[in-house]
């Protein structure tokens, strides 16, 4: 079977990797893909730009004609905006199976609002929250609740949408910026008022099939992941300005047996529930990302795909054929897959480019002791960066910096004090100008909380 895998990130790296490592998949075609798909086994990077076949093809049937031209068989998409477009839908109407789900559904992550009120309704362990278009009924709100609140632009803001005010002050400054436009356009006409939680943050990765097509013996399911934790803020010890994600664990020891167990009942199953009932067409993946309060563990949001850096520590710990399981969510045995793990751990630090998150300069070699690297037996999951097509000089690395979060070493361990070494081992490995990430990543008191 040839797989065709959709978007750029580290993310992707390692859905296509683990993809390769399957004896079903023949080829996996990466749109666009990065410099890490570009050099990985078995994959082959397609721009969209340098197709001819192409001329005259917009929107998401670009990727339907490239998926049709190379015969692929089943697709993967990786990030959530082509998701909220409908290219799901696309592939699936051109007969190609798909692992993601379709645009209504995709709209418990693109729509804030959406996703509180399927919350709501469903009863799934979450804050308390309203929504508002008024600013005036959004401020008032705000005097009566008093702080800290979370306010949160209903739509697709790339991370940027969301305001934990400790005064309210803060909740006031927040309420104007977002609604006049400022900080996120659009997507802040609509905002989310929600009540503030307390305690630590860890995320939940699932595969996910619930489809009205399923037939005889298909059940529709939510099977979790292991529990994983991101780390979103630039500096050690959890200070610094929000990011993309500075590195990723797997498993986390904090989400106990009990906690899990609390999770599946108060978030999995009547999220499942819900999704059956509002006849959503989702087969992919679900990303629970959940605050762990003193009252058990609570649904802060629903992302309609696997989480970045999360992927990079999770994917590595599958003791499983990752193709499978993207082939039963498709065709709708996804009940039936055994999900088995490596036990230990995965540690996955994220190095950057110096200014990240602001600005940052692009276009640095890579370079990375490859010998070295290969004694700590960490993957380098590659994100900005890209070939390096212009080599004129034997100081030319391959690759070249070309994004913000360049790259993850994630480092297997049967101890979490193995991984972390390896993964930091690998880490040392690696230089490019302005190179930076966290040196905590997994250690005691580097998860945010609060
Ligand atoms: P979201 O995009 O909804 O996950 O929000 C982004 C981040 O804001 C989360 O990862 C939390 O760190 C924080 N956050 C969101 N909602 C709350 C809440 N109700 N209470 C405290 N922190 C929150
Ligand atoms: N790691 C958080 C996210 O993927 O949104």
């Amino acid at each position: 079977m040839k797989v065709i895998v959709v978007g750029n990130g580290g993310r992707e790296h390692a859905i296509a990797w683990k993809l390769s490592q399957s004896s079903l998949v023949e080829e996996v075609i990466c749109v666009p893909g990065n410099g890490g798909t570009a050099f990985e086994d078995k994959c082959r990077n397609i721009d969209p730009e340098k197709c001819e076949y192409l001329d005259g093809i917009k929107g998401n049937d670009i990727y339907v004609k490239i998926a049709q031209e190379n015969s692929c068989g089943l697709a993967v998409i990786g990030p959530e905006n082509p998701l909220a477009e409908g290219l799901a839908d696309s592939f699936w109407n051109a007969g190609i199976p798909t692992v993601g789900p379709k645009k209504m559904a995709a709209q418990l992550e693109a729509s804030k609002d959406l996703a509180k009120s399927f919350m709501h309704k469903y009863n799934v362990a979450c804050a308390k929250s309203r929504t508002f278009t008024e600013k005036e009924e959004a401020l008032s709100y705000i005097h009566e609740q008093g702080a800290p609140i979370v306010i949160k632009a209903d739509g697709l803001a790339a991370g940027k949408g969301v305001v934990v005010a400790k005064t309210v002050e803060e909740a006031e400054k927040a309420v104007n910026q977002l609604m006049d436009g400022e900080f996120v356009g659009d997507a802040g006409k609509k905002l989310v008022i929600e009540e503030y939680l307390r305690g630590t943050e860890i995320s939940i990765l699932s595969a996910v099939c619930v489809t009205k097509e399923l037939s005889g013996q298909k059940k529709s399911c939510i099977v979790p992941f292991l529990s994983a934790r991101d780390h979103k803020r630039l500096c050690d010890g959890a200070k610094g300005p929000n990011t993309g994600g500075m590195g990723a664990i797997a498993p986390v020891d904090d989400a106990s047996p009990e906690i899990l167990a609390q999770f599946e009942k108060s978030i999995l199953a009547p999220t499942l529930k819900g999704l059956e009932e509002e006849g959503y067409d989702y087969r992919g993946f679900i990303f629970f990302g959940l605050m762990l309060t003193e009252d058990g563990p609570k649904c802060l949001e629903y992302n309609v795909r696997l989480g970045d850096p999360e992927t990079q520590a999770v994917l590595p710990l599958m003791d499983f054929d990752f193709a499978a399981l993207c082939a039963s969510i498709a065709d709708g045995s996804l009940a039936d897959f055994n999900l088995t793990w490596k036990s230990g751990y995965q540690v996955a630090p994220v190095a950057v480019s110096g200014g990240y998150p602001r600005s940052y300069k692009k276009g640095f070699n890579i370079v990375i002791d490859e010998e070295k690297a290969k004694e700590s037996s960490a993957k380098i999951f590659i994100a900005g960066a890209m070939e390096n097509r212009r080599r004129r000089s034997p100081s030319d690395t391959k690759l070249v910096t070309n994004g913000g979060r360049v790259l993850a070493c994630s480092a297997y361990g049967s101890t979490f004090d193995e991984a972390w070494k390896n993964a930091y081992s690998a880490m040392s490995c690696i230089k490019f100008t302005d190179m930076f990430y966290r040196k905590d990543i997994g250690l005691p008191g580097a998860a945010e909380s609060n």
